[in-house]
C-alpha cells in the first residue's frame, strides 16, 4: 500500500530513472493541452471532443510534476500539446521552468509546435530559455496547407517561424511523409530548410486514433522510398550522430546539408528511447505506441505537501515501461494501432 512506503532518502531520490530494458529515461514530453487551432488530417478527425478544464492539471501541478521528474533525473523537457501555445497563460509555466535550466538540473526546455501562434510569443520564449523549437509543416503550398490542417493557413506559420529566427530560436521543421501529398514537394522542402538554415526531419505516419474516413495506408509513404528519392538528386551519407531522439540523420553531400528521419514503421529505433510522456490530465505514457499509462494525478493530489508518493508512482511506472511499439504496415491490415490520437501525448 502507498501509505506503508516510507519516504524516499535524498540518496534514492537522486537515483536516475532506469527502465527494465536498462535504458536511462531522462527525456520528459508534457503535453499541456489536449487542443489545437489546427486539425490535421492525419492527426485528428473533424469533430474532436476535449477535455473538459477541470481534468486538466494546473499550471502549478504541471510544475510540481515536472520538478518532480527533474529531481529524478530528466534533463529534457519537451513541451507539446495539442497545441501548447494555445494553453492560457502557458508562458507563466516556461517561466517558472526556467530555474531548473539556471540550476543546471535541466539541460534543455523545449517545445514542439505547429507555429501558429509563434509571432506572439517567440521573444518569450527566448527570454524563459528556450533556445530550439520543432515546428511541424507539411506542405509549403498554400492551399494544400489549409486542405491538410483544415484550420490552419500558411502565411500565419511562416510569420512565426520568421518570429522565432529573430528570436534566435534553432528550428527544426518536421514534416509528416504523406503519400500522394507531400512527394513532389520533398526538393522544395530540403532547398528551402538549406536556403533559411533551418533542420529538417521526416516522420513516417503513425497509426494513432480513428480520424474519420482516411486511411492510414493509403497516407503511408515509406521513409525508405524517399530517400530513395532523394538519393536520384544527391550523394546521401549516413551519419553517426545522434541528438538524443529517434531521428536517424543523413548528409546531401553536394550541399552539406543534415536531413532527419524518423523511421517507426521502416526501422524501429526503441532500444535507444529515453522518454515518457505525460499528458495535460497526469496520465503517464511509457510508450508513444502502447496503451499502458500510469496515473500520477492522484498521488499529486492526495498528498500536496509530499512528492514521496509521486516519485514512488513515477518509479513504478517507468519499471513498466515496455520494450516498444508494435506498429506494422507490412500486412494488408494495420496493426498496432493505439485509440488515442496524436495530440493526447503529444507525439
Ligand atoms: P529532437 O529533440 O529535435 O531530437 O526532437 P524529438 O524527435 O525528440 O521530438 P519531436 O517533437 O520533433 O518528434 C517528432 C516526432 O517524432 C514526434 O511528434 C513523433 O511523431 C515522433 N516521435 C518522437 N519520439 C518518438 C518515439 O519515442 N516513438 C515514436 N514511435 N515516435 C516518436
Ligand atoms: N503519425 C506521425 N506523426 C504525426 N503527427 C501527428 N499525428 C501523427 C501521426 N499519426 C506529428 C505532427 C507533429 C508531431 C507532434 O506529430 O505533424 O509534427
Ligand atoms: Fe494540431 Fe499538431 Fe495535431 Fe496538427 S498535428 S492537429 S497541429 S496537434
Amino acid at each position: 500500500m502507498k501509505q506503508d512506503i516510507p519516504a524516499l532518502s535524498p540518496a534514492s531520490r537522486a537515483a536516475p530513472l532506469i527502465d527494465p530494458f536498462a535504458r536511462p529515461i531522462s527525456y520528459l514530453r508534457v503535453s499541456v493541452t489536449d487542443r489545437c487551432d489546427f486539425r490535421c488530417v492525419y492527426c485528428m478527425s473533424e469533430n474532436m471532443t476535449f477535455l473538459p478544464k477541470k481534468e486538466l492539471l494546473t499550471l502549478e501541478e504541471l510544475d510540481r510534476m515536472c520538478s518532480s521528474f527533474i529531481s529524478l533525473g530528466v534533463e529534457k523537457l519537451r513541451i507539446t500539446g495539442g497545441e501548447p501555445l494555445v494553453r492560457r497563460d502557458i508562458m507563466t509555466f516556461f517561466n517558472s521552468m526556467s530555474r531548473h535550466l539556471e540550476s543546471g538540473a535541466l539541460k534543455e526546455l523545449t517545445l514542439t509546435t505547429n507555429g501558429s501562434q509563434l509571432a506572439r510569443f517567440a521573444d518569450q520564449l527566448y527570454a524563459a530559455g528556450v533556445r530550439r523549437v520543432n515546428i511541424s509543416l507539411d506542405t509549403l503550398d498554400e492551399q494544400k496547407f489549409a486542405d491538410i490542417t483544415r484550420w490552419g493557413r500558411l502565411p500565419q506559420v511562416l510569420k512565426g517561424i520568421e518570429a522565432a529566427k529573430r528570436a534566435g530560436l534553432r528550428v527544426k521543421i518536421n514534416t509528416v511523409a504523406l503519400k500522394g501529398f507531400n512527394e513532389d514537394e520533398l526538393f522544395a522542402l530540403a532547398e528551402w530548410c538549406e536556403a533559411e538554415d533551418m533542420d529538417l526531419t521526416f516522420i513516417e505516419v503513425m497509426p494513432m486514433g480513428d480520424i474519420g474516413n482516411e486511411d492510414r495506408i493509403d497516407q503511408y509513404w515509406p521513409l525508405k522510398d524517399l530517400r530513395a528519392r532523394l538519393a536520384e538528386r544527391y550523394t546521401l551519407k549516413d551519419l553517426a550522430h545522434r541528438t538524443g531522439g529517434p531521428a536517424r540523420y543523413v548528409e546531401l553531400e553536394e550541399t552539406g546539408q543534415q536531413i532527419g528521419f524518423i523511421t517507426p514503421l521502416t526501422h524501429n529505433f526503441c532500444e535507444s528511447c529515453n522518454r515518457v510522456r505525460l499528458t495535460c490530465t497526469g496520465e503517464l505514457f511509457m510508450c508513444l505506441g502502447q496503451e499502458d499509462n500510469a496515473d500520477l494525478r492522484a498521488p499529486l493530489r492526495a498528498h500536496p505537501d509530499d512528492d514521496a508518493p509521486l516519485e514512488e508512482a513515477i518509479r513504478e511506472a517507468i519499471a513498466r515501461k515496455p520494450k516498444g511499439h508494435d506498429f506494422d504496415y507490412s500486412r494488408q491490415d494495420v496493426a498496432g494501432k493505439v485509440s488515442r490520437h496524436m495530440s493526447h501525448t503529444g507525439g
